[in-house]
């Protein structure tokens, strides 16, 4: 396998199962509303979100050390300064959001004076955070509008791969595939 022009196997994998569990933590929350609160529907549909979430977080270490340790393949042919300047911004923009996302809805799940449970085992993360009506609010806002906000950017992510790959006809998307 050529590991000097791809991304190393173990980012390839990480992109794409990150990607699967971002779509589900969305679909579950758009979902939710189809199922009667209270509902076991309506439990599992919050309940996966929760936990595709916290796998994304977790995730996210083995991700930035194989980031750190492997670098970044070179796209061919090579982009204008700009554009790579513009690429490698967006990528520490998702990193970010891969980080701020999953703690702000656990934040908001302990203020709110709930608990964070592993389905079916009765186990239960520890609640680090006192409960705060208002503060629960302002958390699941900000939960709500990042999430809203990143639509836009990861569809940019998206739209950047297809330009490279159909209309730049480069090697970016061939890269992580
Ligand atoms: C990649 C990770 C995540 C993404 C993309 C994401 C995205 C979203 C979105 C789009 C909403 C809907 C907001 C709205 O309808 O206004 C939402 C709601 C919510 N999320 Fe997340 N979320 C993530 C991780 C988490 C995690 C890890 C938790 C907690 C353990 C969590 C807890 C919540 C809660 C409590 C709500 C409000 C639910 C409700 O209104 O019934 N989220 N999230
Ligand atoms: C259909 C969906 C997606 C496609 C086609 C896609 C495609 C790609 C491609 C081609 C790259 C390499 C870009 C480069 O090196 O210049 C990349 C990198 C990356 N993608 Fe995606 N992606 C998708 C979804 C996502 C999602 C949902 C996330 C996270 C929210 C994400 C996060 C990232 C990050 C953080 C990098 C940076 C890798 C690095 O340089 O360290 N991607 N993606």
């Amino acid at each position: 396998m050529d590991t000097t022009t791809r991304f190393s196997a173990g980012q390839r994998r990480l992109h794409w199962l990150v990607f699967i569990l971002v779509a589900v933590a969305y679909a579950t929350m758009e979902l939710r509303g189809e199922f009667e609160r209270g509902t076991l529907a309506r439990t599992l549909m919050v309940q996966t979100h929760f936990w595709m979430g916290i796998t994304v977080l977790l995730l996210l270490a083995p991700r930035l050390w194989l980031r750190i340790k492997r670098g970044v393949p070179p796209i061919a042919p090579a982009l204008p300064a700009w554009q790579a300047a513009i690429g490698g911004l967006m990528h520490w923009l998702l990193y970010a959001f891969l980080l701020v996302q999953p703690v702000l809805g656990m934040m908001t799940v302990w203020t709110d004076g709930k608990q964070v449970m592993l389905p079916f085992g009765g186990l239960v993360l520890p609640t680090l955070m006192a409960p705060n009506a208002e503060l629960a609010h302002t958390l699941e806002d900000l939960h709500g509008t990042i999430g809203e906000a990143f639509y836009w950017i990861i569809g940019f992510h998206i739209v950047a791969a297809i330009y490279h790959h159909f209309v730049r006809k480069d090697d970016t998307l061939r890269r992580m595939g």
